[in-house]
């Protein structure tokens, strides 16, 4: 078994391998990432013995960021206000879950300049992904963070979770006016569904507003291009994916590479030619 691992189910088209194997080779580190996969009846007995079959730490995908929760020994603040982890280091013989894919979107809308602060959101979806965004753009100081999903009180149970600035809404209720950043969080365009998005029209949307899809691939859904038809600044979510790896694997090597541009730089470049290959565009 390989040291450091994803595991989720499917994991196939993963590219967290290109992600840290591009950063163990940039450091110079003997360490390999591998994939596997891993179903729901395994998750259990996976993670109970993954220190006795020597492994430093792993990375959690669909379907299992909640549920890992109840086998770990320990959780960060934030990945149990969150519930959900992406990532699982080893301390002293002991697991501890994380989750970097907050602190990874917002670096992301730095590295593009958007503001966040005082900022007014609206946020489509309510699942693991949602809850992590919304997080964390209500601890960056957004001003109100409105939720649209189609069933409401999944919607409702992320207020629960944040409290104050928060409003729940159905997905039918949606209109694009009156925000500074739209983001979809659902996997609604997400390849080869890539005619489908998670609204009808954008008609309302204002000059100003950012429009973000956590997906990236393909490089731009339907979704973003119905934004940028109007006109608008557009952003996928490959460098959020870019950044909670490199602070997943900061945490594992306790090192601060997230603020190396060429290490960033190189798997961007890395990644981009992945997708080519695979020709999901
Ligand atoms: P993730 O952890 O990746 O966010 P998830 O927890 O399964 O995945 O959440 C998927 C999100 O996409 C949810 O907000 C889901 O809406 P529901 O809560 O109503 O299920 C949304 N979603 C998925 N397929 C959808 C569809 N066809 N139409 C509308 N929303 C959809």
């Amino acid at each position: 078994m390989g040291r450091y691992l994803v595991i989720g189910n499917p994991v196939g088209h993963s590219v967290s391998p290109i992600i840290h194997n591009t950063i163990f080779k940039y450091l110079g580190l003997p360490y390999e990432y591998e994939t596997k996969r891993v179903y729901k009846c395994e998750l259990k007995e996976f993670v109970t013995n993954f220190v006795s079959n020597g492994g430093y730490g792993f990375n959690v995908t669909v379907p299992h960021k909640r549920k890992v929760m109840d086998y770990v020994d320990g959780l960060s603040l934030e990945s149990r206000i969150i519930g959900a982890v992406n990532t699982v280091c080893v301390k002293s013989g002991m697991l501890f879950g994380y989750n970097t894919d907050a602190e990874g979107f917002i670096r992301q809308l730095k590295s593009d300049n958007i503001r966040i602060e005082n900022s007014r959101v609206k946020l489509i979806g309510a699942g693991g992904a949602a809850r992590a965004v919304a997080y964390a753009l209500h601890k960056n100081g957004a001003r109100t963070i409105k939720i649209y999903n189609r069933t409401f009180e999944r919607a409702k149970e992320v207020c629960n979770m944040i409290g104050e600035k928060v409003y729940a809404h159905t997905l039918s209720e949606f209109t694009a006016d009156y925000c500074d950043i739209l983001i979809n969080t659902t996997s609604i365009g997400l390849y080869p569904d890539i005619d489908s998005s998670p609204v009808e029209n954008l008609d309302d949307l204002l000059p100003h507003t950012a429009v973000v899809d956590i997906i990236y691939n393909p490089s731009k859904t339907k979704f973003l291009k119905m934004a940028e038809s109007k006109g608008n600044a557009v952003y996928n979510g490959l460098k959020m994916l870019i950044y909670q790896g490199m602070l997943a694997n900061d945490l594992w090597i306790n090192r601060n590479t997230v603020e190396s541009k060429a290490l960033f730089d190189e798997i961007m470049k890395n990644i981009k030619r992945e997708l080519r290959n695979e020709k999901h565009h």
